[in-house]
């Protein structure tokens, strides 16, 4: 190999793996963990981290920026000139709860290498994006002297639980965010084959209380004679899907913007690989939806789960009671083009038509509502992140969806109108979950696609 910048990049993050490595180690030792507010003191320590990290690669205008919710992390490197484009590179650095603790083989905060996998929570789901992202920066400013375009950091701090307060630090930064191009870096291909993620859904959630009688109230008087809010709460829940999962919310599909008949068979040739992407950590599973649709489709189309649902005794044996309240929590999925306002009002209607004298009902609708995207499918800067891909993995990228939501990029598109792609650096499994590990090989194949892919950049922005 003949020495070029790309390749003693290249050659620097491998060389310096294990003193990075042990820098990872640091930074997901800290319990980010953004939807409890119990974490907060840790959210505000993995921010401060972060900009010390930035301001020591040379960055500039580095702060944890104040949001109504957790802050920002930012920093800028726009030294590559204005006949450069600049980008804005996205991870959080927020992580799910580590609960349920028990099944953990090791804490979820003392990051252990076992067989190559790194197991810690956020070790893929998205420190990996934030990490890899700061690995490439480091090799690229420490080989060449400079990256290849400006660059515009936007490190998320409360993606996990919804992006609350992200819609009007957009708004209130807009001048601050300009650039030519939105790189999201969560996610993260599994082997074997690497994907360019082109959509995802959007999401709304919503929490629904019923009340009944003052307090849990002795069945042998209250049965019969006592509306039961669990009842209530069981005829909601079932008046959702019809038998074969199709939602029967009045609206709760519109403004879906249908998929071409073309792009319906590219999607649906990647059934095989997905159904095994979910096996790898689900083992056999039984499949469930809509008929009509494929299942690639499914996955893609608007859908709705309840979460959580509680409501009387569940202590050991009997217990003779009209509980007082119950309750669940339902989040949607939204195909891209709906408003999450108006579905979660079709939500919200549905579920008061239910109201009646005898148990009161009630819907808080959640600040955390994103809308469905799409982003780039083709053109030179897709071609070039396959060709980074290719040269980074070795092999030829499949195209696909996530049925995942990332509420942060529905509102950049909106509000910035920005191109949008995906280059994700946690390759692993069990986010969210027990045990979440990152494939250390497979985050080094992406720390190689990203050197390539940003070194091509410029020319794929501007040419
Ligand atoms: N990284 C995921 C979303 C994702 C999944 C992106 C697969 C790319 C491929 C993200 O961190 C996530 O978990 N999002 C939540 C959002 C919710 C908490 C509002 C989700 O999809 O459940
Ligand atoms: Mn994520
Ligand atoms: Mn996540």
């Amino acid at each position: 190999m003949t020495d070029t910048p790309l390749t003693q990049s290249l050659e620097y993050a491998r060389a310096n793996q294990a003193r990075l490595l042990e820098k990872f180690y640091e930074f997901l030792r800290i319990p980010s963990v953004s939807t409890d507010a119990a974490y907060q003191p840790d959210v505000h320590r993995a921010a401060e981290w972060l900009v010390a990290e930035l301001e020591r690669l040379g960055f500039d205008e580095c702060a944890a920026l104040p949001t109504d919710g957790h802050p920002v992390v930012y920093g800028e490197w726009l030294k590559a000139g204005d006949d450069q484009p600049t980008v804005i590179i996205y991870a959080h650095y927020d992580v799910q709860p580590p609960d349920p603790l028990a099944l953990w083989q090791t804490p979820p905060f003392e990051p252990e290498l076992r067989d190559g996998k790194l197991y810690a929570r956020g070790a893929i789901d998205d420190k990996a994006g934030v990490w890899g992202n700061l690995i490439v920066f480091e090799a690229l400013l420490q080989t060449t002297g400079a990256l290849p375009f400006n660059v515009k950091v936007f490190f998320e701090g409360e993606e996990e639980s919804g992006s609350p307060s992200m819609a009007p630090f957009i708004t209130a930064n807009r001048e601050r965010l300009a650039a030519d191009l939105l790189i999201i870096s969560d996610g993260g291909c599994l082997p074997p084959t690497p994907e360019i993620i082109y959509s995802a859904r959007g999401i709304i959630s919503a929490e629904v209380t019923v009340t009944g009688p003052e307090h849990d109230f002795h069945s042998g008087l209250g049965g019969g004679v006592l509306h039961n809010p669990v009842h209530m709460v069981a005829k909601i829940i079932a008046s959702f899907h019809d038998d074969n999962g199709h939602i029967r919310i009045p609206g709760a599909y519109d403004g879906s913007i249908p998929m071409t008949e073309a792009e319906r068979q590219k999607f649906a040739a990647t059934e095989d690989r997905t159904i095994q992407m979910i096996k790898q950590s689900l083992g056999d599973f039984r499949v469930w939806g809509e008929p009509g649709f494929g299942f690639m489709e499914r996955s893609a189309r608007t859908s709705l789960d309840v979460n959580g649902v509680y409501g009387g005794y569940q202590g050991d044996g009997v217990k003779t009671i009209i509980p007082a309240k119950a309750g669940f929590k339902v989040t949607m999925r939204l195909a891209p083009g709906q408003d999450p306002h108006d579905i979660a009002r079709k939500l919200e209607a549905h579920v008061m038509g239910f109201a009646c004298d005898t148990v009161d009902i009630a819907v808080k609708i959640g600040k955390q509502a994103g809308w469905g995207v799409l982003m780039l499918q083709d053109g030179p800067i897709i071609d070039a992140l396959d060709r980074a891909y290719q040269a980074g993995w070795g092999q030829a990228i499949d195209f696909t969806r996530t049925g995942g939501s990332i509420p942060i990029m529905g509102m950049f598109q909106r509000e910035l109108n920005l191109p949008i792609t995906v280059m994700g650096f946690g390759s692993g499994a069990l986010a969210h979950a027990p045990n979440e590990h990152l494939l250390l090989d497979y985050f080094q194949r992406n720390i190689d696609t990203a050197i390539h892919f940003y070194h091509a950049l410029p020319q794929a922005i501007s040419g």
